[in-house]
């Protein structure tokens, strides 16, 4: 069985799976049965000064039968004493000393950075995570997300905690950013140790449409709350990869949002975390989910034959490059499989109504010289079964893949590859040659 243990910044943890800082991590009675459960390490609710929470204070999107597909919430820092949480962290340390235990923070002035530091490490804190990403409720007094969105303000608070902290610095980034890489990088060069994204995303879930009040209600009222659950994981992803890829970024990286299986973890992996936080899945189903996320991971690496997660992380970095150098030559085509067409059409109505109409049904005719493999087959089905089999004339098709999206029979519409040998032309290397001009321009 492949290794799962880590090594983030010098902090040992036993696997990559750490819980985010949220109501799972709540209190030390929590993390302690996450920890039996096998979660690797977590990350504290943030601790500061404790506040008063509004209620209710979640909303959900439930797209078709699958609830929470996105979740918000308008939840700020911990509402418990500091004291409290901090003998918690203690007496957690104690009984699961080789378990990683991150404290969360966030406070306004140098002081109390300097004080809250202090306490968070005697009470044994494996690291330290600065919250420069709640975009609500604190960011209007002046911490969260209103430090994570400028740089300036974010190195100079960031450096005051690498300045006064003898464990690992992570400093967590809010998604809510036109370019990623400005807070990370400046994070870096404020000294931090690791990195933690994302937090969560500015949003609005829905709108009471008898009350007319936005979701979640609070009273007669409602504000702009934070989402996560599987809707972020693009976004994070291409946040984390974007980090991932910069040669300024040198530090580790804490992958989150959205993450509910082990092939998701493994994604962020990929794309260069070496740990990776998770919320709303255990809000959704509990703990245990960790148990899937191990044994998942573990046979992934098995089955590549790889011995430690650590030959994970990266792997999938060096494939992601800008649009401009991508092949412009590569050609996939629709493959419609007439064993698995349903002949539910739509296939058929998408690539009709919002692509190049190449995909057809029974007999219709194939022009002269055009290629479409599985048209006889479909043709034989169709007359056999009175099935809708569709086929695609591969010279009309694009390679859009919309067909194999719409899709809902698993296998059906597959992608093969059509190039034919085509030698490989990017954009940037059609400008180099000066053949970048396509027929039919404005100037034309
Ligand atoms: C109800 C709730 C409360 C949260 N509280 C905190 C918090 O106190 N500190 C923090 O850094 N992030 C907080 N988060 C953000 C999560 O740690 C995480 O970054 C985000 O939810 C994305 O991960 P997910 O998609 O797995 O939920 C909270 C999220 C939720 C849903």
């Amino acid at each position: 069985m492949a290794d799962l243990s880590i090594d983030f910044a010098g902090i040992k943890s036993p696997n990559p799976f750490w819980l985010a800082s949220a109501p799972p991590t709540n209190t030390g009675e929590q993390i302690m049965r996450a920890f039996d459960a096998g979660w690797g390490g977590a990350v504290w609710k943030t601790l500061g000064d404790p506040i008063v929470d509004t209620s209710s204070r979640f909303g959900a999107l439930h797209v078709g039968g699958q609830r929470m597909v996105g979740f918000n919430n308008i939840e700020l820092i911990t509402d418990r004493p500091l004291e409290v949480n901090l003998r918690e962290v203690a007496e957690v340390k104690r009984r699961y000393p080789k378990h990683t235990v991150i404290v969360s923070l966030m406070v306004e002035s140098e002081d109390d950075w300097k004080t809250i530091i202090k306490r968070s490490i005697d009470a044994g804190a494996d690291g330290l995570e600065l919250n420069f990403g709640c975009p609500h409720g604190m960011c209007e007094r002046g911490m969260g997300s209103a430090v994570g969105q400028e740089p300036e303000v974010l190195k100079v608070v960031a450096g005051w905690a690498v300045k006064y902290s003898t464990v690992p610095v992570l400093v967590k980034l809010t998604p809510n950013v036109g370019d990623i890489r400005v807070p990370g990088v400046a994070a870096v060069q404020a000294g931090a140790h690791g990195l933690s994204l994302i937090n969560t995303i500015k949003s609005i879930t829905g709108v009471d449409l008898d009350a007319m009040v936005p979701y979640p209600v609070v009273g007669k009222r409602a504000t702009n709350g934070g989402y996560c659950g599987p809707a972020v994981k693009p976004i994070a992803l291409h946040m984390v990869s974007s980090l991932g890829r910069d040669p300024r970024v040198n530090i580790p990286i804490s992958g989150i949002g959205g993450i509910t299986t082990w092939r998701d973890a493994a994604e962020f992996i990929a794309l260069g975390c070496t740990s990776v936080q998770v919320c709303t899945a255990v809000m959704h189903y509990g703990f245990r989910i960790v148990e899937d996320l191990i044994e998942g991971l573990s046979n992934f690496l098995d089955d590549k034959g790889m011995t430690s997660v650590n030959e994970l992380r990266g792997l999938a970095l060096p494939a992601y490059s800008e649009w401009g150098d991508l092949d412009l030559n590569y050609k996939v085509a629709a493959h419609i499989d007439p064993e698995k067409c349903i002949g539910c059409d739509l296939c058929y109505v998408a690539c009709r109504d919002t692509s190049v109409h190449c995909i057809h049904t029974g007999d219709h005719p194939l022009p002269a010289g055009h290629r479409a493999p599985t048209r006889e087959a479909a043709i034989a089905k169709r007359k056999e079964t009175g099935v809708h089999v569709t086929w695609a004339d591969w010279d009309e098709c694009t390679g859009c893949n919309l067909c194999s999206h719409v899709c809902p029979v698993p296998g059906c519409i597959t992608m093969v590859d059509d190039t034919r040998g085509k030698p490989f032309e990017s954009w940037n290397d059609r400008i180099a040659k000066g053949t970048d001009k396509v027929p039919g321009g404005l100037h034309d």
